[in-house]
């Protein structure tokens, strides 16, 4: 076993024996216990930085330390005794509002215009979403419920599944996934339940339903324990997801699912989603567009050479070509009130101009290395299905 398995290992058994002792009522053992599984559990998210999981661990240790923190009497006394089994129990004000923290339902204010480039992702969304909203009776053999968006980070997953649900006036329930894992243990399950019944309502009082999933990988563990319940979440996730193609089949019905890192997914969990679609870095029209989209609201010196930059950025991100944008604009700001010029109510900073964008990107990386960039290419050459 690897230094993070056995870790990963000790945590577990603390925290299964904390939570058994809690629910025993020995809270003095109970509090030792979940302490020395925020101890493992901290450890192990020092251990590899970079690694995925790690906001999970870490908000797991945070969930124990409010326990404890209960236990000893400083925060709300409440029962643990709704931890006892994986089924339903009514649902108190409390683990309520936990849900509703987790999930975000309001509007996102996307339109297909902001969404720059990515047209074959554009083009399949719209397929398997738009059309079929608009005219179901066109699509006797139903249309596809799952789709996967994958690829590097920063080149607008999130926010195409933003403009989808904007397009056609939909619930947009979005929650990232490590989110729902980091949730009690035995309660991750419940969540990913009440987030497709939620879902389901919608869509039965006639209105689409997308449930979006960002960072979907975590909801798989990479390692063969789980700390968090991933096998469970894991199954939970797989039955709904059948549920919505079985049962539902003329429910309007989504979820969307987007990764930066595909190769975590095993096949059943790939196979539920029919459509596999990659969402590549911006090619050289596309990286012009957001230097437009992006400096539109700024003050730019005459004659800047937008194609100039476009070549300049290739291999950039969408975000980090927003970002390009905004360090440009902060350093002439930056200057303005270095000069005390400022101070002169009237007065207004000067406008960008080629060499401020030159500067910025001479001092920047991608953020995407050509192996990854590679890596995206393997696995969209293996698995995709548009
Ligand atoms: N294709 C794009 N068109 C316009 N802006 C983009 C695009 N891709 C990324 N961005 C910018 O970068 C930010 C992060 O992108 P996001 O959609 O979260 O990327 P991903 O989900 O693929 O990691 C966006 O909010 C947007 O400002
Ligand atoms: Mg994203």
């Amino acid at each position: 076993m690897s230094a993070s398995q056995e870790l990963e290992q000790a945590a577990k058994n603390y925290a299964t024996e904390a939570i058994r002792l809690d629910k025993q009522g020995s809270k003095g053992m109970a509090i030792t216990m979940y302490q020395k599984a925020i101890e493992t559990l901290l450890k192990l998210a020092q251990l590899y930085p970079d690694y995925n999981l790690n906001k999970v661990y870490i908000q797991r240790a945070m969930a124990y330390q409010e326990r404890v923190g209960t236990l000893q009497g400083v925060g709300p006394v409440e029962s643990r005794n709704e931890q006892t089994s994986g089924e339903a129990t009514p649902s108190t004000g409390k683990e309520k509002a936990g849900y509703d923290e987790l999930v975000l339902k309001e509007k996102p204010d996307v339109r297909w215009g902001q969404v720059i480039g990515i047209g074959t992702a554009k083009k399949a969304i719209k397929e398997a979403i738009v059309y079929p909203v608009q005219r179901p009776d066109l699509f006797p053999l139903g249309w596809p419920r799952g789709i996967l968006l994958f690829g590097p980070p920063g080149c607008g997953k999130t926010l195409l599944a933003a403009a989808v649900a904007t397009e056609i006036d939909a619930q947009f329930v979005s929650v990232d996934a490590a989110s729902i894992m980091s949730k009690w243990l035995g309660e991750a399950e419940q969540n990913v339940a009440r987030l497709f019944n939620s879902a389901r309502k919608t869509a039965m009082d006639g209105r689409p339903a997308i449930i979006f999933i960002d960072e979907l990988d975590s909801l798989i563990g990479m390692h063969s324990n789980e700390v968090g319940g991933e096998t469970r979440v894991r199954n939970q996730f797989l039955k709904e997801m059948d549920g919505i193609v079985d049962k539902g089949k003329n429910l309007h019905m989504y979820v969307i699912g987007a990764t930066n890192k595909p190769w975590v997914l095993d096949w059943p969990f790939i196979r539920r989603f029919q459509k596999r679609i990659l969402v590549p870095l911006p090619d050289h029209s596309s990286r012009l567009g957001m230097f437009k989209l992006y400096s539109d609201s700024l003050k730019l010196a005459e004659g800047i050479d937008v194609h100039g930059l476009a070549r300049f950025a290739e291999g950039f991100s969408g975000s980090d070509i927003r970002d390009v944008c905004q360090s440009a604009h902060l350093k002439v700001i930056g200057e303005f009130f270095e000069s005390g010029k400022a101070n002169d109510k009237t007065a207004q900073p000067r406008s960008i101009s080629m060499d401020d964008f030159k500067h910025i990107l001479e001092n920047r990386k991608p953020s995407v290395s050509v192996d990854m960039v590679a890596e995206y290419n393997r696995w969209s050459n293996g698995f995709k299905a548009l």
